[in-house]
């Protein structure tokens, strides 16, 4: 069915009464905010459940990764709320007209070791080339996840998550990355990663593990 509004045209001219109009995106051809969030990567489960302050007070202070601090890194125990908080942020990039994209970075290591017919070495490159230019803001879920379990995982992972950071924090490319680990530990794994995580915003969340609660409401008969 063609758009009433727009006649198919995506776009709408508003006149200011002289011969100059201006064109912008159909409002009623405009993909909703959840498909756009679908859209950029983000995880059903999380798109589910968004951020609700009755259930944790919003940290004070928390904005967007800015231009003149282009790295936010959010970081806390299990099930303290990091992939929900970094995906409401992407909302509200999304909802200001920003591009955005949420990668959940164990994912897309397992995706690679994985993966038949090209090369790890290929696709690592492929995915770097990728993430690291991305005009938008780019969420980067569950860094070092790995990390202390096996050493040998830090083959992909750590020069993925290295050149990617520093070539973003260099040309102020709005990036967010959550993980457990403290950023001050970071410095030992990587000096170059983790003294632009300390250089710039740490967000850290260190409530209870909310999975839990909930388990906890749902058993005592509490809602939800
Ligand atoms: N402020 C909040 N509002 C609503 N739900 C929340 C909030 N914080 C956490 N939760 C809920 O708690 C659960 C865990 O949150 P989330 O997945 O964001 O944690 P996480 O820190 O990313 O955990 P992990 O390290 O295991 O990935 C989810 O079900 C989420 O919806
Ligand atoms: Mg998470
Ligand atoms: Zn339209």
């Amino acid at each position: 069915m063609t758009c009433e509004t727009c006649n198919g045209f995506r776009f709408v001219v508003k006149r200011d009464g002289t011969n100059n109009g201006s064109a912008s995106r159909c409002p009623a051809c405009l993909p909703s905010i959840d498909e756009r969030m679908k859209a950029a990567g983000v995880p059903p489960r999380i798109l589910a459940e968004p951020w609700n302050s009755e259930v944790q007070p919003w940290p004070e202070g928390l904005q967007r990764p800015s231009e003149a601090m282009p790295l936010l890194t959010i970081w806390g125990p299990t099930g303290s709320g990091k992939s929900t908080l970094a995906a409401s942020l992407l909302r509200q990039h999304l909802e200001a007209g920003g591009r955005g994209r949420f990668v959940h970075v164990p994912s897309e290591v397992e995706r690679i070791r994985n993966a038949y017919g090209k090369s790890e070495h290929d696709l690592a490159g492929e995915l770097r080339e990728d993430l690291r230019s991305f005009p938008g803001l780019l969420v980067l879920d569950e860094l070092f996840q790995e990390e202390g379990l096996a050493r040998e995982s830090r083959g992909f992972e750590l020069p993925l998550v290295q050149t990617v950071v520093s070539f973003r924090e260099g040309r102020c490319l709005p990036t967010i990355v959550t993980m457990m680990l403290d950023p001050a530990l970071v410095i030992a794994i990587s000096p170059m990663v983790g003294s632009r995580m300390l250089g710039s915003k740490c967000q850290e969340l260190n409530g209870a593990d909310q999975r839990v609660e909930r388990a906890i409401r749902m058993a005592s008969g509490g809602a939800r």
